[in-house]
This record gives structure tokens, C-alpha cells and sequence, in this order.
């Protein structure tokens, strides 16, 4: 383990379990229709690519980076697409991957932009979730593990860009941001 984590929540082996499960409920769900997956960058690119190795009906796929302006408009949910998809969406049922829901304004922002671009469906996977720190009325379709309310790095989450590559997911010590 790395000497930054305070605790390992998830191993490797558990999150590779769930994503096949959650990989093989998508292909029945979206059997015979089109589909397109959509990776919200940077935080969701492991996820993406381990799940779509799990998904065994034919796809697309797309990326989409997003930030918020900053703590003043974060609240409203306003948030600026960094980099925008390449293929339009309108007619297409969408699938938005994403690392981890914690207040759901990022996610509300990215389906109500998908709605308004006539997406024929918009549906959502996360493979973590923080559902008591919600603002907005939002359920994902699809849901891996829910975690308590602490700060979690690893497996595509990072803290200060760092500890993406780490293939669990585990809460990051105090010690490590104190002081910062
Ligand atoms: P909202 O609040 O819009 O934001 O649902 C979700 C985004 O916030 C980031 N986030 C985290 N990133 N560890 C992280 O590394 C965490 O514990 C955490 N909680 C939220 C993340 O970018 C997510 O997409
Ligand atoms: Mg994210």
C-alpha cells in the first residue's frame, strides 16, 4: 500500500469484480440498440477502459473534459467543457462514465447538455458514489460501490494530479493535504 493512503476501501480484485458485473447488466440492457460511451476526463479514463472491455455488445466511444468555473458558480451547477465530444449525439442512447458522484452538480450540468444536444436516451455509470454529499436529485443507472463522505484517491482519482495510477481505491491521510 502507499504510504499516503490511510486505508484501502476497495482492492483492485473488488473493483475489477464489480465492473464486469455492472459491464455485463449494460450489454443486456443495451442489447440491439446503438450505443455510445462517453468517458467524463481525466478522473473516469480507468474506469472507461475497464468497463468497456466488459461490455460485449458493439459501441462508440467519446470524451468529454469538464471543470467547474470555481467555488461561486460550482453551487449553480455552472460548469465549462473543456474539451467537447467529437461525434454529436442527437438520436443516440448515451452512456456517461464517470469516477465518483459527490454533490451530482457536474452530472446534472453534463445531462441536461446532453438532453438539450436530443440525445435519444441519457443514461449514467459511476463506479463510486458519495451519496450523502448530494445537492441535486440525481440516481445513477448504474452504481459500483458507495463510499462514506472522505477524501478518495486511486484508480483514475487523484489528489493534486497524484495517485491516479493506483489500482485501488483508498482514502487519502490528512497529513498529506494539511497545511496546504
Ligand atoms: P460533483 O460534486 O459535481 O463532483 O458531483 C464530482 C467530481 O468531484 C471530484 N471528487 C473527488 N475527487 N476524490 C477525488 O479525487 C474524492 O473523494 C472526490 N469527491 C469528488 C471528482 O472529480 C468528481 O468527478
Ligand atoms: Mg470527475
Amino acid at each position: 500500500m502507499h504510504n499516503d493512503i490511510q486505508e484501502v476501501l476497495y482492492s483492485e480484485e473488488q473493483i475489477m469484480q464489480k465492473v464486469k458485473e455492472l459491464g455485463q447488466q449494460i450489454s443486456q440492457d443495451f442489447e440491439g440498440r446503438n450505443l455510445l460511451v462517453i468517458c467524463v476526463l481525466k478522473g473516469a479514463f480507468i474506469f472507461m477502459s475497464d468497463l468497456v472491455k466488459s461490455i460485449t455488445i458493439p459501441l462508440e466511444v467519446d470524451f468529454m473534459a469538464v471543470s467547474s468555473y470555481g467555488q461561486s458558480t460550482k453551487s449553480s451547477g455552472v460548469v465549462k467543457i473543456i474539451k467537447d465530444l467529437d461525434v454529436p449525439v442527437e438520436g443516440r442512447n448515451v452512456l456517461i462514465v464517470e469516477d465518483i458522484i459527490d454533490s451530482g452538480l457536474t452530472l446534472s450540468y453534463l445531462i441536461d447538455v446532453l438532453e438539450r444536444r436530443n440525445a435519444l436516451s441519457v443514461s449514467v455509470v459511476t463506479i463510486f458514489d458519495k451519496p450523502i454529499r448530494r445537492t441535486v436529485d440525481l440516481e445513477p443507472d448504474y452504481k459500483g460501490y458507495t463510499l462514506p463522505d472522505a477524501f478518495v484517491v486511486g484508480y483514475g482519482l487523484d489528489y493534486a494530479e497524484k495517485y491516479r495510477n493506483l489500482p485501488y481505491i483508498g482514502i487519502l491521510k490528512e497529513a498529506v493535504y494539511a497545511g496546504k
